[in-house]
């Protein structure tokens, strides 16, 4: 069998989002675009998928390290879209190319494998969704009008016209073709940009092949979502929300306990394992983990995090590039930045943030505190108000706090600092040395009472001061 190999179009620009991001890297569910498509057809293709790249391709090489480009200079059309990447495909030993447009992210691989299979042997197929409204599609033209007739040609949306073309029926060109690449090479070549876009339409292919007499098979896929594309913000959105609703649904089939489903989000690349709970609104994203018994509860932000067994991410915290260990508790109203680690059993309590820094087994940071390139022994007791120093206005420097250390409420660790096991700080102190294991240290002005003066009023005389203080 002819080697087929992929190619996804993700070289325009996407004007009828408004947007100066490329089509292809608009987000949903935090991930872009292309990413959704690349994924879908991974898995049926192994290595053979290229992406054509044109308007910000820098950008969307960055976002797929390790893939093949070719790279469109002009976004003359997606006939020349494919003609660019011919050369390359065909030197690469392809034969047979899989053209895919870059803006179908409900893409699934069972749809990928069906078409393919559907279309064995055959020159030229593309396959085609039926749409109550059919939009901005190319509309497939068939022999009598009638579904089962053999397709004449692929009309665009621009272009149709009752009177040439017939009355208008609800099958659409859903953009996923798969090609001979000789015949491509053979027909491209006559496809001109003579049309109301001024563009080098693909699915001019449909009718040149038909006018040599070859048969071009038109894939029924009939409502199926996953062709949907996207070409506008309402677009977008009505496919995030599919995506959305589908990925909770097989989270609540897996066995994860949802309150208020639909308010839930969660991303592809998110695990979330059978016995954790979630409470919407709430949305995890990026390559989290939620393990089974962990709980992130409403108004939760997670990404890129993990949240091991047991584990309860209180209401509107928000974490990011942490790990929260087993049975630990964080919020309400906590922030985890990049670099935060809290071992099993530790507490982080409202307005607490940590960047960089390690909370030890059982250490307690219960009340607005800053941690910063920070690391906590065990069992310490951070108190409320406490701020890690840790930037000079030129370099960060790390603070370390022992086991059992007692931070009294109101301090300053002015880092780099050390401050040892069993160590005591006194509250509102300003730490700018090291404090030795057990030892107690008291950094602040002592307290002076004296009279207070007030207007047309004796002085109000001195306490007697109490002896010791
Ligand atoms: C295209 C089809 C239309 C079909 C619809 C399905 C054509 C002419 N029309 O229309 O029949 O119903 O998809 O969703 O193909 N691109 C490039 N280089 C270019 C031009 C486009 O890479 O020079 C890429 C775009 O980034 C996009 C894809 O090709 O990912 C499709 O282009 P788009 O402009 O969205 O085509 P539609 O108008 O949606
Ligand atoms: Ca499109």
């Amino acid at each position: 069998m002819s080697r087929t190999g992929v190619l996804v179009l993700a070289a325009g620009k996407g004007t009828r989002m408004h947007s100066a991001r490329p089509k292809v890297l608009q987000q949903l569910l935090e991930e872009p675009m292309a990413s959704y498509v690349v994924r879908a057809l991974a898995p049926v293709l192994g290595e053979d998928v290229w992406m054509l790249v044109g308007h910000c391709a820098d950008d969307v090489r960055k976002c797929f390290p390790g893939g093949r480009f070719v790279f469109q200079e002009r976004q003359l059309g997606t006939a020349h879209a494919l003609g660019t990447a011919l050369p390359d495909m065909e030197a690469a030993g392809i034969r047979r190319v899989l053209l895919v447009n870059g803006d179908t992210p409900l893409l699934t691989p069972a749809l990928v494998a069906s078409f393919l299979e559907r279309t064995k042997g055959a020159p030229l197929a593309f396959a085609t969704i039926t749409l109550d409204d059919p939009g901005a599609y190319g509309r497939v033209i068939r022999e009598g009008g009638r579904g089962d007739g053999r397709v004449r040609s692929i009309v665009e949306a621009k272009e149709f016209d009752v009177a040439l073309h017939g009355p208008e029926g609800r099958e659409v060109n859903a953009g996923m073709y798969a090609v001979d690449l000789a015949l491509a090479k053979e027909l491209l070549p006559l496809v001109t940009c003579d049309n109301a876009g001024g563009e080098y339409y693909v699915t001019d292919l449909v009718e040149l092949a038909v006018g040599r007499g070859i048969e071009v098979l038109g894939i029924a896929c009939g409502a199926d979502t996953g062709l949907l594309g996207v070409n506008t913000p309402g677009e977008l959105a009505r496919s995030e929300e599919l995506l959305r609703e589908a990925r909770v649904e097989a989270l609540l089939e897996s066995g994860v306990v949802i309150h208020a489903p639909s308010l839930v989000r969660v991303g592809p690349l998110a695990e979330v394992a059978p016995g954790a709970r979630l409470t919407g609104p709430c949305e995890i994203y990026g390559a989290s983990r939620i393990a089974s018994e962990a709980e992130c509860l409403s108004h939760v932000v997670v990404r890129n995090c993990t949240v091991e067994r047991g584990a309860v991410i209180r209401s509107f915290s928000h974490i990011e590039d942490a790990v929260v260990g087993e049975g630990a508790i964080v919020g309400p109203f906590a922030r985890l930045r990049p670099g935060a680690r809290l071992e099993a059993g530790s507490h982080v309590g409202n307005f607490v943030e940590l960047k960089n820094a390690v909370l030890g087994p059982g250490a307690k940071a219960n009340h607005l505190t800053y941690l910063g390139d920070a690391s906590i022994g065990a069992g310490a007791n951070i108190g409320a108000g406490t701020i890690t120093c840790n930037y000079d206005g030129k370099h960060k420097y790390r603070t370390t706090i022992g086991e059992r250390a007692f931070i009294g409420s109101n301090t300053a660790m002015v880092a780099p600092v050390v401050v040892g096991d069993d160590a005591l700080v006194g509250a509102g102190s300003v730490v700018t040395r090291n404090v030795g294991p057990g030892e107690m240290a008291i950094a602040r002005g002592r307290q002076r009472n004296i009279p207070r003066r007030l207007a047309g009023r004796d002085a109000v005389p001195p306490e007697e001061p109490k002896s010791g203080s």
